[in-house]
């Protein structure tokens, strides 16, 4: 076998830490399958103090990212250090060195991706990122390689493990928002800024990731639509349930003849979808692809050990790479097509607001809807107010989101309407 191969880890974390101890434990297998040895020559981390969850020979770590970056010896750079800097600036100079690069950094690759991509082309280096989208799920792969021969036409999914967890002790054991994420983070579910995954920017990383290669054009964060799941509520998730829906914080991509829809957002799917059973920390990632058809993915999207495989997975194909002296394998084509404004999605709508209970008042709110051409599947109304509003919601037919935005608009100036509490969108057919 040749010499080994050194590499540097960048981030000593959750999933640092999972990519360690999978790298320890199966460390022959892996080397064997890879062609090739390897060896963990240096480790950078914030605080050299600070106590590891794995057994770990110190004298390798360091707090001086240069020991990594300059060092001519490491031919593997895995930046697992997470957010934009400096984790960016640290995978720039490793491929502008040459260096190949594996990371798990959704943020790094859907701000930069494209730009990634030239650099490791252009200093013949690889770049892969599989742990960035569905944690252990393999999508990346599938995406860039397995499915290369099919015209993707949507991929839709949750790809965020945080939020599904949440959500999931919510409608299971009416558990308290806050409690929930608390026990997210504790299992190293949650980013370092929860914010993040409360507020669908993780979840629209990763979307970008999984659209560009879908659709084979580069999208910036800023084109999706984004909507977090911190309004949701447990009057929602009752009224979903009513309706045999099941909340869930959909990443949606969508090919039209028109262009790209890419949205994130709490969605109602009928609680016999696929996937609704996804539940706690799973993920799942629906593909549709003229050739294929529909696919599913599915598996844990968040954790050391599931995320450290897929990382480990990308270290196997860098080591092959390296044993075979071949990089960049996969040719990246971009398309010129336009991603759509959310106002020209068609959808349906769950509308939930609070009204004056007496006569007429529905007449008045259904007018409005009328007027603004939006037609309501079906209605229900919660009590009896005895003066005080009452909760009514709505669920509409499909129609433009402008159509909905205007309609509501209307509504909101009522005088017997007090207020329109939550606006969920609805995915996927009837009941
Ligand atoms: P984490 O537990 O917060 O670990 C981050 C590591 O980076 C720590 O070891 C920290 O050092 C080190 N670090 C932070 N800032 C640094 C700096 N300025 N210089 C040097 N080292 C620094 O994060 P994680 O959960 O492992 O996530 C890592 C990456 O994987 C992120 O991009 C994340 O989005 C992604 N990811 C995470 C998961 C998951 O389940 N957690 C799943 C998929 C992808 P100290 O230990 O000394 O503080
Ligand atoms: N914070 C992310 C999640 C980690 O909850 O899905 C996995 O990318």
């Amino acid at each position: 076998m040749d010499k080994p191969l050194k590499l540097g880890l960048l981030g000593f974390g959750t999933v640092g830490t999972g990519v360690y101890r999978i790298l320890q434990r199966n460390r022959a297998v892996i080397s064997a399958r890879a062609g090739v040895g390897f060896e963990i020559a240096k480790i950078l981390v914030r605080d050299l103090n600070k106590p590891r969850a794995v057994e770990v020979d110190r004298s390798i770590l360091t707090a001086d990212p240069r020991e990594v970056l300059d060092d001519p010896e490491i031919a593997i750079v895995v930046e697992l250090i997470g957010g934009l800097e400096p984790a960016y600036q640290y995978i720039r100079e490793a491929l502008s060195k040459g260096k190949h690069v594996v990371t798990a950094n959704k943020a790094v690759i859907a701000t930069y991706g494209a730009r990634l991509i030239r650099l490791a082309a252009e200093n013949g280096a690889d770049l892969y990122y599989e742990g960035a989208v569905g944690g252990g799920i393999p999508i990346i792969k599938p995406l860039r390689e397995s499915l290369v021969g099919n015209r993707i036409e949507e991929v839709m999914g949750i790809v965020n493990g945080t939020t599904n967890y949440i959500l999931t002790k919510m409608t299971r054991e009416k558990a308290d928002f806050a409690a929930v994420l608390a026990e997210a983070q504790a299992l190293g579910y949650a980013e370092a800024d929860p914010s993040a995954d409360v507020e669908g920017f993780d979840a629209a990383h990763k979307l970008v990731i999984l659209a560009s290669l879908a659709f084979q054009k580069p999208i910036s964060v800023s084109q999706v639509y984004r909507e977090g799941v911190s309004k949701i509520t447990q009057e929602d998730i009752a009224f979903a349930e009513h309706f045999g829906y099941t909340i869930k914080l959909l990443a949606i991509g969508k090919r039209h003849p028109q262009g790209i829809e890419v949205r994130v957002h709490p969605t109602f799917i009928p609680s016999r979808h696929p996937l609704a059973s996804v539940h706690g920390v799973f993920n799942a990632i629906y593909v549709r692809g003229d050739a294929v058809g529909e696919l599913m993915f599915y598996g844990r999207g968040a954790g050391d050990l599931p995320t450290g495989s897929a990382v480990v997975a990308d270290i196997v194909d860098v080591l092959r790479n390296c044993r075979q002296g071949t990089h960049h394998r996969v040719e990246t084509l971009w398309e010129d097509v336009p991603v759509l404004s959310i106002d020209d999605v068609r959808t349906r709508y769950y509308i939930r607001l609070h009204a004056v209970d007496k006569p007429g008042v529905l007449a008045q709110v259904a007018a409005n809807f009328g007027a603004e051409g939006v037609s309501i599947e079906s209605m229900v109304q919660q009590g009896r107010g005895e003066g005080q509003p009452v909760p009514i919601v709505f669920i509409t037919h499909d129609v433009e989101e402008r159509r909905l935005r205007a309609s509501l608009a209307r509504i909101a100036t009522l005088p017997v309407v007090k207020d329109i509490a939550n606006v969920i969108r609805v995915e996927g057919g009837g009941r």
